[in-house]
């Protein structure tokens, strides 16, 4: 196989042989005589659907209308468009699953990553689809180039899914770690205090500085633009390879806050797509810099074209001209149904406004501190302001462990969650799902039990 002609003819016999074995169907694309791809979808009924009016937004999950939904940020509920989607996947599936893959594989992953782009302002070629947060992490995390006596830097406030990544990949590799407190209590953090912590966290070995956008112990929002100039100037000082990079989990600001991950100043933004988004449970992204993708190395096999036919082609040192958004999505067949429709839910948001979002969240989380902050016996952990919080609130009342304060507004129909961290809150997220009513409900619940 020297060259492009019998390259071709080749892929062919092997298609015709295995196609429906390799399955991915990405790598049809390279042929010729790919079966026509059909991207015509059953579109939800949306002639009731009016994307300024939040009843209308709300109108269209099917939430128990009888709760209080401040949890829904845990895991998404879809929209009527994201269950048209998956059943009209799910149905071609059933009926011809090679067929259908065959016929749509590459145009419908294609479209969710032109969504993804078009949702985040970014290029599709920077965007891996994986299947959660978590996923993307201990892929990033795990994949980061390090050489001997290299760190990565993590702060004390990151989920389990940050911590245990890189703490699995320093023990495969035999790399070494930190964790830096980024402030004393949330409540009264500032961004100097924040960003000086950073800086005088860094040391010349540091490679990677993995934080968390919108923390769900205490609701804090990181100043990432400060953090990013801040690390920029650390790195002007540095050749390319040993920049720190600002490795971001972003899935609690992802689907409610309203800026792009290249204006925040990231190389690298993770996020799921089940929670703020409203996307279809078991899907996520990671979203990074050209050249901050050059710095990591694929964990597992992508099933795209260049992929494929280099191992094929017996090229022991893999494919070349990587393209992150391909080569960095992990291959093997998925649940495709939910990940096809991700497209439905970056259109949804798109529809109602990115901007409208991120206004109706912090303006339903400002009316629901606002309430909390008057109640003597309750502490807020969340930031009051709007620079330092987005749409989660966190609070404990001294004397009431958080899961009982949980147990009761359950008990009232008011869903809201704890905190998975060794410091406990109860923790509140207003969404697109929640209405005003809901904030005066669920304080008016929370006078019976305090
Ligand atoms: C900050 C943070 N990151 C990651 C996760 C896990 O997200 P996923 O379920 O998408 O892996 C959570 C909670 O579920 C979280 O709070």
């Amino acid at each position: 196989m020297s060259d492009a002609g019998s390259r071709t003819v080749d892929r062919r016999s092997f298609l015709a042989r295995s196609g429906a074995v390799l399955g991915a169907a990405a790598w049809l694309a390279g042929c010729d005589d790919a079966p026509e791809q059909s991207t015509a979808l059953a579109t939800a009924d949306d002639a009731t659907f009016d994307p300024t009016d939040w009843a209308s937004v709300r109108s269209q999950f099917d939430l128990r209308p009888d709760v209080v939904h401040l949890a829904a940020f845990v895991l998404a509920s879809h929209p009527r468009a994201v269950r048209a989607a998956i059943a009209q996947h799910a149905a071609g599936l059933d009926e011809d699953a090679n067929g259908y893959l065959s016929a749509n594989e590459v145009a419908l992953e294609d479209e969710v990553r032109s969504a993804a782009a078009r949702y985040m302002g970014a290029d599709a070629s920077a965007i891996a689809l994986t299947d959660s947060t978590t996923m993307g992490l201990a892929m990033l995390y795990g994949g980061l180039e390090l050489k001997g006596g290299e760190e990565i830097l993590a702060t004390t406030h990151d989920f389990y899914s940050t911590h245990e990544s890189i703490r699995l990949r320093c023990v495969r590799n035999g790399d070494s770690w930190r964790k830096i407190e980024l402030f004393r209590d949330s409540s009264t953090a500032s961004v100097d205090e924040i960003v000086t912590n950073v800086v005088e966290g860094v040391r010349p070995e540091t490679r990677a500085l993995a934080v968390t956008w919108v923390h769900s112990s205490t609701g804090m929002k990181l100043p990432l633009r400060a953090i990013a100039d801040a690390l920029g100037e650390i790195n002007d000082a540095r050749d390319e390879d040993e920049r720190v990079l600002l490795c971001v989990d972003g899935v609690h600001g992802f689907g409610n806050q309203n800026v792009s991950p290249a204006e925040l100043g990231c190389d690298f933004l993770v996020s799921g797509c089940h929670k703020w988004l409203f996307g279809p449970r078991g899907t996520g992204l990671i979203w990074g810099q050209a050249r901050a993708w050059r710095r990591v190395v694929p964990t597992i096999p992508a099933f795209a074209p260049n992929g494929i036919m280099a191992w094929i082609e017996g090229q022991e040192e893999g494919p070349a001209n990587l393209t992150p958004s391909l080569d960095q999505t992990p291959g093997g067949f998925h649940s495709f149904e939910n990940r096809w429709a991700l497209k439905e839910a970056f259109d949804f948001h798109l529809a109602i406004g990115r901007d409208r979002v991120e206004e109706r969240t912090q303006e339903l989380a400002q009316r629901l501190k606002g309430s909390l902050s008057e109640f003597p016996s309750v502490r807020l952990v969340t930031p009051m302001d709007d620079e330092l919080s987005a749409g989660i609130v966190c609070f404990d009342i001294p004397g009431l462990q958080a899961p009982e304060v949980l147990t009761q507004l359950m008990a009232r129909n008011i869903s809201v969650s704890v905190t998975p961290y060794a410091q406990q809150c109860v923790r509140m997220g207003p969404s697109i799902v929640t209405s005003d009513e809901d904030i005066d409900n669920t304080v008016g619940a929370l006078a019976d039990i305090v």
